[in-house]
């Protein structure tokens, strides 16, 4: 790698930007293979535009950061933070000329205190080892995007994830209590908190989350803990029409149930989940829908949603027999939007979020889009949080069935607007919806946003063509 970088043409500005970039930083930590750095370019979002990164660092310490974004200050170089790459909407793809940031390498729990019920982590740490590191401690960090396994908390915080269990926890944003964050001209600035409360001054804490990269690097963070609840239990009902399904999730809500998951797919997620990994799930069904306590007494909270799902209209409610049966159907769900993938080779995953109540006319009209544009779109959604993944398959070397795939997936986030919705409940605005982030916000909303961007980033370095 060392070699490659010797050995690689550089032309005067990235030779410049190199060797700066080695006054601070070790030689393995700076990659410029381009067949290397290539491999930096994209996070996993279709239809997104990615350039050529310049260079790849990975700093270990907080000091290398604030030397990699004094650097870019001084050469005016754009910066793209990166995690795992994990990202749905093309926030971290790279821009031409660019350093790709990558925060992979800084990845220790620093702290994980059980009287506090925090934790303080550096930026690279996967989510699903934080998790089971404070599982040792009776402890739980409720966020669990899909990608879990790989996705790093780094990259949670840029994006502001969800995941399976934000209708009973909420979101990452519910999490951060505090960062430690490099600005674009390398000073480190302290956010936020680490006790229970805190209210003084601005919440920049909550701002920094869901920035994208765009406001300043996070290089350590606060994170609250939940104490461990019980193993959750899932029931899964099937039903005739996705409507009935979002029936009972209104139903359940509204009889003031608490479920540590409600979750859907609908039938073409179910054969893709099948055809991929042969789970036996019923493929009759119009819609699954994916039920669970993680209660003391979670039978009896199952019974009674039950109850409502047949209320609704289900078919058959089939409650799983014990954890390990719970944890197949989960793995089902997460496996969604691989499956998806497989069906036609693209898929290009929306993330529509509406009022719950409006969840029906949601799955409705996104039945109405496929038929327009005859295409396939199967939909898996955080049903309990109105929260929808309608997920566009389609062949991307046939250039009309990639154009209408386009169309449809910008016509689904206009009727998820219509509908009181946002564009975007989890995934971010990155490249793929920044057209779209005017249509919800308005003029003055966009115009107050560039001001804060400006006042972060007035170089206008930091992970630059996103979000706008
Ligand atoms: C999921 C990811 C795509 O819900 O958000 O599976
Ligand atoms: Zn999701």
């Amino acid at each position: 790698m060392i070699m490659s970088r010797i050995e690689a043409p550089r032309d005067d500005v990235t030779g410049t930007l190199v060797d700066r970039l080695l006054t601070g930083l070790p030689s393995e930590a700076v990659l410029t293979d381009p067949d290397v750095t290539v491999s930096y370019a994209n996070d996993m979002a279709s239809f997104c535009e990615a350039g050529t990164p310049a260079v790849v660092v990975l700093p270990r310490t907080v000091e290398q950061v604030q030397h990699v974004m004094r650097t870019a200050t001084a050469l005016r170089v754009p910066v793209v933070p990166q995690g795992a790459r994990t990202g749905l909407s093309g926030a971290a793809n790279a821009s031409d000329g660019c350093i790709v940031l990558s925060l992979v390498k800084m990845d220790r729990i620093l702290e994980i205190s059980p009287v506090d019920r925090i934790a303080v982590v550096e930026p690279g740490v996967v989510n699903a080892t934080l998790s089971r590191a404070v599982n040792e401690h009776g402890l739980y960090y409720p966020p669990d995007p899909s990608s879990w396994e790989m996705c790093t908390i780094g990259g949670n915080i840029g994006t502001a994830s969800g995941g399976l269990c934000c209708v009973k926890y909420g979101v990452t944003a519910e999490y951060v209590l505090g960062l430690d964050v490099v600005l674009a001209d390398g000073r480190l600035m302290s956010t936020g908190r680490r006790t229970a409360k805190g209210v003084a001054g601005y919440d920049l804490t909550r701002l920094l989350v869901g920035s994208e990269g765009s406001l300043g690097i996070v290089v350590r963070a606060v994170l609250a803990l939940k104490p461990q609840p019980p193993q959750q239990l899932v029931l899964a009902a099937e039903f005739g029409s996705a409507r009935a399904a979002c029936d009972a999730v209104c139903r359940i809500m509204e009889g003031g149930h608490v479920p540590s998951l409600l979750e859907l797919m609908d039938r073409t997620t179910v054969k893709a989940v099948n055809a991929l990994a042969h789970m036996g799930l019923p493929e009759s069904t119009e819609a699954l829908l994916l039920a669970a306590f993680d209660t003391h007494d979670p039978a009896a909270d199952l019974a009674a949603v039950g109850a409502l799902c047949e209320a609704a209209g289900a078919t058959q409610v089939v409650p799983a027999e014990d954890a390990a049966e719970s944890e197949l159907l989960l793995q089902a769900r997460r496996l969604s939007l691989t499956a998806l993938e497989a069906v036609k080779g693209t898929t290009m995953i929306d993330d529509v979020c509406v009022p719950r109540s409006r969840l029906g006319d949601m799955l409705d009209g996104i039945e109405r889009v496929a038929e327009k544009y005859s295409l396939t779109i199967g939909v898996c959604a955080h049903a309990g949080d109105g929260n929808t993944h309608p997920t566009v398959c389609f062949d991307a070397t046939d250039p009309d069935e990639s154009r209408r795939a386009r169309e449809s997936f910008d016509e689904i986030m206009a009727l998820g607007l219509e509908l009181g919705g946002t564009i975007t409940g989890e995934h971010g605005v990155g490249v793929l919806k920044k057209e779209w982030l005017a249509r919800e916000i308005g003029p003055v909303g966009v115009e107050m946003q560039r001001a804060v961007k400006a006042a972060f980033d007035p170089l206008g370095i930091l992970n630059p063509g996103k979000v706008f």
